[in-house]
């Protein structure tokens, strides 16, 4: 583990994953639950974002208040899955400029294969924030980061809700420089490369898609 990892284990997080996981919860439970993990997992994931104070005047007094500098923000989600947390962060911060990074594991190597990619003006200048339920292999998560290192983005975040702990090594052995957000780390990978215990394929839940 290194000091950029944080497993976030505050109870709502814990049991909402929890609900997410049952095998019977359904597309609609299952899309907002995602939605509200965001949530919270962002708020803790934007816990450093950089403040300036203003000058304003409440019913009382005028005083010096902060708010968030304006630096700009970036969310990165990976196709498809991601999409389902891109809400959540936007309901923290509406003003932020969303990319996309579309990838699919082949399902027989599992490997990631790109098929879309448009990210932001700026991206240097952004904090990036890279949204995916699922780290598995790492493969999608490298995959897109590396792209989005090429393409000049430099402070990066990576959110998962659930990740396993192949997938959470190779992350961050290869970027050891981003910060790694995860709800959970599960037991391991099955021969199939899915997350186990997990939640199944995070997508076709989301998308109703099974
Ligand atoms: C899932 C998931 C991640 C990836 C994780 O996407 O959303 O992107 O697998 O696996 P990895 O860590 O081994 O790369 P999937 O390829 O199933 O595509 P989808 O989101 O379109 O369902
Ligand atoms: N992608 C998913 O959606 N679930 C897994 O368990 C692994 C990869």
């Amino acid at each position: 583990m290194n000091d950029n990892i944080f497993i976030l284990d505050h109870p709502l997080i814990q049991h909402k994953i929890t609900m997410m996981r049952v095998r019977s919860t359904g597309t609609n439970e299952f899309r907002r639950l995602t939605d509200e993990v965001a949530i919270l997992m962002g708020y803790e994931a934007l816990r450093d974002l950089p403040l300036k104070n203003i000058d304003i005047e409440t019913p009382l007094q005028k005083c010096s208040a902060p708010v968030l500098a304006g630096k700009k923000l970036a969310i990165v989600p990976i196709l498809r899955a991601g999409l389902g947390m891109v809400n959540g962060l936007l309901s923290l911060v509406p003003s932020a400029k969303v990319g996309h990074i579309g990838l699919y594991r082949d399902h027989i190597t599992h490997e990631p294969h790109e098929y879309y990619c448009k990210l932001p003006d700026s991206i240097e200048e952004r904090t990036i924030v890279v949204l995916d339920p699922m780290l598995a292999t790492g493969g999608s998560a490298c995959t897109a980061i590396d792209f989005i290192k090429q393409q000049g983005g430099k402070h990066i975040k990576f959110m998962a809700i659930i990740a396993a702990p192949e997938g959470l090594k190779k992350l961050a052995d290869a970027h050891p420089d981003i910060q790694i957000y995860c709800g959970h780390l599960d037991e391991c990978l099955n021969d199939e490369c899915y997350i186990c215990p997990g939640l199944g394929d995070a997508g076709d839940r989301i998308f109703g898609t099974i």
